[in-house]
């Protein structure tokens, strides 16, 4: 049974997926802690009906960055955490959080990175006009959105789409691929050779095309 430590800043409907995908069975898998830095993240209500434990960790109430993120990986430890989850966790992590997890923390990036890093993935990718957009499960290195990738999942763009509805279409993928990833790793079956993901025994289906919605 693999051991996640959530952090979300948001609505927290890619927690909720997970959360999901656990009680159906899909991931054998426990959320032993919701970490967020705002206190008015509905992710916290969704903690609190699963009675998972919510705490609230603010970067202004530490000194730098570097005390916030050793707070934040000191308590995912103390929780027993082997896998972090950075679910909408709308900050770049920090250095004491990345050494403490190395290739134990993944993001979804509503984007195919590359392309689109950073805010607005899907409001970049429409002003764009890309044909093709996605989203990009990756595990959390020093930069923007620049780790090596486990899984992505294509969606069309079309001419007329907004970043509403682009974004509405990525989500539905977002909350099939996240749930997947996790489950890969907690198979053992990724490892990471400097940029690649190596998916054992599932190559194909790290990459997933999407009909028409
Ligand atoms: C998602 O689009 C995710 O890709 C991005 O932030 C958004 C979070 O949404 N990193 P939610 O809070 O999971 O609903």
């Amino acid at each position: 049974m693999l051991t996640l430590g959530v952090l979300a800043s948001g609505r927290g409907s890619n927690f909720q997926s997970i959360i999901d995908s656990i009680e159906s069975g899909y991931l054998k898998a426990t959320v032993s802690v919701l970490i967020t830095d705002k206190s008015d993240a509905y992710a916290v209500e969704r903690a609190k009906k699963h009675n998972i434990e919510a705490l609230v960790l603010k970067p202004k109430d530490f000194a730098d960055r570097n005390a916030y993120y050793s707070q934040v990986a000191g308590a995912l430890k103390k929780r027993g955490v082997e896998l972090v989850i950075l679910a909408g966790f709308m900050r770049v992590a920090g250095k004491p959080l990345i050494d403490e997890y190395r290739n134990k923390i993944m993001n979804i990036h509503p984007a195919l990175l590359p392309s689109f890093p950073g805010l607005h993935g899907q409001k970049q990718a429409v002003d764009y006009g890309v044909k093709i957009s996605g989203c990009t499960v990756h595990f959390v290195d020093e930069g923007m959105d620049t780790g090596p990738i486990i899984v992505q999942a294509a969606v069309p763009a079309y001419h007329d789409d907004t970043e509403e509805t682009l974004s509405e279409r990525i989500l539905l993928q977002e909350h099939k691929v996240f749930p997947y990833a996790i489950r890969l790793y907690s198979e053992g079956r990724l490892s990471v050779e400097g940029r690649k993901v190596i998916v054992r025994g599932d190559m194909k289906n790290s990459c997933i095309i999407n009909p028409p919605l």
